[in-house]
Formats: structure tokens, sequence, C-alpha cells
């Protein structure tokens, strides 16, 4: 280990910190029903916290009539019974900071459910009213066309009509998702103190931050004009200037993070940020969110040359406005990585080496439940397939959604249902499924969930040694063989031998290795190290 003087000044936690996502319907089921819950995830607390990560992020639990799984919000403060209470919200908070794990809360502020009360309201209201200049309420410009060319995100277009057996409310509304999905207008002030208030709620309770959902969607250009874009209108990394990433949006991050701020320990703020990643690192600025995922990363096919690409772009928007990257491979809405790499055991030996590298990288790094246990995607049976993305434009997300398999047998779910007697899981899990159990992999030292562990572990132990530095930058470069390496700072380095041939190893010593090393200084393709060097 280094033993020069220590760096200065002390990380703060988010910047080492590594966050579990949770997705609470499958994660555990505390009652049984086949829907997880707040209660079984209170009782998986301490599974979380035996992996060895500083927090967990919950995507929605709030109220809502759950169209896009949570994502459609009714009532920003309170929790949906399908999930529990909030008292069972508050002992899950302090169980879980009393197992030093943080927790982040998912906010929807680009829009809410066609049932929130303010949208209803709105319908109410009619044309003109202030009530829907909460929301881009627009009258059409002919007989069944929509005030703009706007796709959804989820296919088909991003308008419906307000009162379609109307004569005289020839209003329609915008939603870049599902028609269940009203898009709040940003540019009445009103809507910001509106969510100035949901965020006051979760911060005085002791919520460590949150993760905003489609952030940089929330403002639209000026009078809507049509898009270019044939595609959903805020897919893809691109930046598109009629429909998202609008400048006004960085005042609500600056407002947001003086808020923030205002709170001790400072609320960690996470911005789901689809964008290439110079316009997504502008989100990450001094005085904006802390994070912003690196989705960039988050989409690459398994070959060096993009890694390496992606990764120096990355270095560069670093460099430009001082916020480390935010590493993902995984979350629930993307194809788990064992199968994005080339499923089966190929694509298994690829996704143990991702992770190895993901957590050796220079900033923080989000993991997907269930990315532990190398799961793959399922192919759900189309006749059960709930993903509304499914219903309107033809890709499904609810193959990275099935229960987490808890135990071998099939009782109770593989151990999904902890209460009894248990209902059919929300979604229905393949055959064999519990091969990939936690309790079958806790017992095998080579599984995935004790190298995830092991990872983590020594993560921690190279931040407390200060080989790991907040000012670690990624120096990203391919060596022949397709060797990728990262080199993190002038002591330690990452490399994954992603061709089809052995490699030579770089100097220095193996701290970690997806697979076991042979003795004669070669890396064998799909294996990953982290390297301490001389
Ligand atoms: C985000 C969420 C996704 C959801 C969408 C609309 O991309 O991660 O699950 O469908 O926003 O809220």
């Amino acid at each position: 280990m280094p033993t020069e003087t220590p760096r200065s000044p002390a990380p703060d936690w988010w910047q080492s910190a590594v966050i579990y996502e949770v997705y609470p319907r499958s994660f555990a089921d505390g009652d049984g029903d086949g829907v997880g819950d707040l209660a079984g995830l209170i009782a998986r607390l301490p599974y979380i916290a035996s992996l060895g990560v500083e927090g967990i992020w919950m995507t929605p639990f709030q109220p809502s009539p759950q169209v896009d799984q949570g994502y459609d919000v009714t009532d920003y403060c309170g929790v949906d019974p399908l999930f529990g209470t909030m008292e069972q919200f508050d002992s899950l908070l302090s169980k879980a900071h009393s197992l030093g794990l943080r927790v982040l809360l998912d906010v929807v502020p680009n829009h809410c459910s066609s049932e929130h009360p303010l949208f209803q309201a709105a319908l109410a209201a009619g044309p003109g009213s202030p009530e829907r200049d909460m929301f881009h309420f627009v009258e059409g410009s002919g007989a069944g066309v929509p005030p703009n060319n706007w796709q959804s995100v989820f296919g088909g277009r991003a308008w419906s009509r307000a009162n379609p057996d109307s004569e005289t409310d020839k209003d329609w509304y915008l939603h870049l998702f599902s028609a269940g999905q009203p898009d709040w207008n940003w540019r009445n002030p009103a809507v910001g103190d509106y969510f100035d208030g949901v965020l006051r709620f979760w911060f005085d309770k002791g919520v460590d931050g949150l993760r905003i959902d489609v952030a940089h969607a929330l403002f639209k250009a000026d009078g809507l004009p049509d898009s270019p874009s044939t595609g959903g209108v805020v897919d893809g990394l691109r930046s598109n200037p009629q429909v998202s990433d609008q400048e006004d949006v960085h005042e609500v991050y600056r407002r947001w993070r003086t808020l923030a701020e205002k709170y001790e320990p400072h609320r960690l703020l996470v911005g789901e940020v689809n964008l290439e990643p110079a316009r997504a690192a502008r989100y990450t600025r001094a005085d904006e969110m802390q994070q912003a995922f690196a989705f960039a990363f988050v989409k690459l096919a398994w070959d060096p040359e993009s890694w390496a690409a992606v990764g120096n772009e990355l270095e560069a928007a670093r460099q430009l406005h001082g916020a480390a990257p935010t590493w993902a491979l995984e979350n629930h809405d993307i194809v788990r990585s064992v199968t994005r790499f080339g499923g089966g055991e190929l694509g298994s030996v690829r996704a143990r080496a991702a992770v190895v590298a993901l957590l050796g990288l220079p900033g923080a790094a989000y993991l997907y439940q269930g990315q532990e246990l190398g799961l793959p995607e399922v192919d759900v049976p189309v006749e059960s397939r709930v993903d509304p993305m499914w219903a309107r434009g033809g890709v499904c997300r609810d193959g990275a959604r099935v229960p987490l398999p808890w135990t071998e047998d099939v009782v109770a779910n593989h151990g999904f249902s902890l209460g009894a007697p248990a209902a059919e899981p929300w979604l229905p899990v393949p055959a064999g499924w519990g091969t990939n159990a936690v309790k079958r992999q806790e017992q095998d030292p080579e599984s995935a969930l004790n190298l995830t562990k092991a990872a983590l572990e020594l993560r921690r132990q190279l931040w407390k040694n200060e080989v790991f530095a907040p000012d670690d930058g990624g120096k990203w470069r391919v060596e022949a063989g397709n060797l990728l390496i990262c080199e993190r700072n002038e002591h330690f380095l990452v490399a994954v031998a992603m061709g089809a041939e052995p490699v030579k190893l770089p100097a220095g010593t193996v701290l970690l290795s997806a697979e076991p090393l042979a003795e004669d200084g070669w890396l064998q393709p799909n294996n990953a190290v982290w390297v301490l060097r001389g």
C-alpha cells in the first residue's frame, strides 16, 4: 500500500459509495400476496447490509394506479397500501440507518399519474384554467390532430385528448410516457413550489437523498415546436433541443441542491440524465446534483474500444465539470448484463468480470438487485407481461424485474414470499430459477454473490488506505489482445481481457480477479483484475 501523506479533504460519503437499487415489488414479499413490499424489504435489510454497500435506492412505492409500476404517482408523500404503510416506511428508515445503510428514494418530477388530484382538477376545470396550466394542455391543430409531432418514449404519440367526448374541449395533454403519466408544466412556478414541499417532506423524515427520474426532461422548448426526432423524444443519449435538456432545467437542480444542503448531513441528488457524457456532466456542476448516472457506460456492449472511448469521454466531462462519473451496468429498465454480454455461461463470466471492473472505477457505483447473483434477463411469457412500454412500443422491461430467488426450493416462490400462504408472484419466474438463489450462492465460495462481496470489501479497504481518492480520474486504453485498461491513479488500475485470446497481465500485484488466475502471468479471456502497481 502507498504510504505518502494522506490526501485531503476527506471524501463525502457518496463519493466512495456503492448503492444497491431495490425494486420493491420484486425484492421480498412480506405478506404473501405475490408482490414485494416494505415488510419484505425490512426483513431482508440485513442481507443488503451484509453485501457491504453504503445504501439503497428504492424505486417508487408511493400511491399509484401502477400503470408504470409506480412511476405514475398520485400522492408524492404517501405509501401505496400495496407496499405497506408510512409507519412501516419509518421503521424501514430507522432499521436501515441502524445497519449503517443510507436510504435514497425515487422522485418523479417530470410527470404524475393521470389520477393525481391536481390533474383530475385540471380535467374538470376546463380549457384556459389555471388548473390546466399546471400541465401541458394545448388545443389540437385540427380534428384528431395533436398539437405537435412528439412521440412518447413508450411508443405512439405523446398526446392524448383531455376530453375525447366533448365538442367544446379541444385540449390535448402532453405525456412523454404513457397516457396515464401527464407531464407537469415546469414553466408554472406553482409546480416548483409543489416539489419543494415533496423534497422537504422526505428530507425532514431523514431520507438521505433522491434519485431524480427523467431529470433532463422537465422543461420543454417554449412553444412546444415539432421535433425532427422520429423515435421516443427523450430516448437514446441525444440531447433533443425541442423536448429535453433545456437550459432552464438547471435552475431546478440549483434550487434543490440549496435545499439539500440545508440538512445535515447534506442530502444527495442523483439524476437519471440519459444524455451523452458532455451534456449529462452539466447536471453535476458544483451547485447542481452531486451525481448523474453514466448512461453512455450503462449501454455498452462487450467491446473494449467502445468502453475505452466512452470512459475517456466521461473523464473529459469530469475534467470540465468536476464531478466523477456515477457508474452502473444494470437497472430496472435495461436488459440484465449477463444476457447483454452474451447470455449463458459466456454472459455469466463476462458479467462477473464487468462487476469487478465496475467496482474498481473512479466514482460512485450502483448495483441493481440480483446483479450480485448474476441473474440473467428472463423471457417473460407474452401473456404475463405488464410493462406499459411493451404494450405501447414493443420493448419489454419485465425481464429484468422478475422476483429475486432467495432459496433453492420452490416453496413460497423461492423464498420471495415470507408471508403464508404465498400467492403466485406478480411476474412468473422461469423453471430452475432457484439455482441462482441467495442461499445457494452464500454457500459457494466461487459464486457471483461472494465475488461481489469480496470486491466491495476490498473497495472499502482501498478507500480507507487511500489507494482510492475522490479526485482519481480514469485513463482508459486498449492494449494488444483486446486488454481494456482503466488507470485510476498511479497506484491502481483495472484490466479486463475482452478478446478471445489470453493476454499478458499488467505489471503489479493482482488484488482481485473475477476468475481464479493461473500462475503463468496471463489473463484468460473474460477475466478482470484489480492491479496494485509497483
Ligand atoms: C424512468 C424510470 C422508468 C420509468 C420512466 C417513466 O426512466 O426508470 O422505469 O418508466 O422513467 O417514469
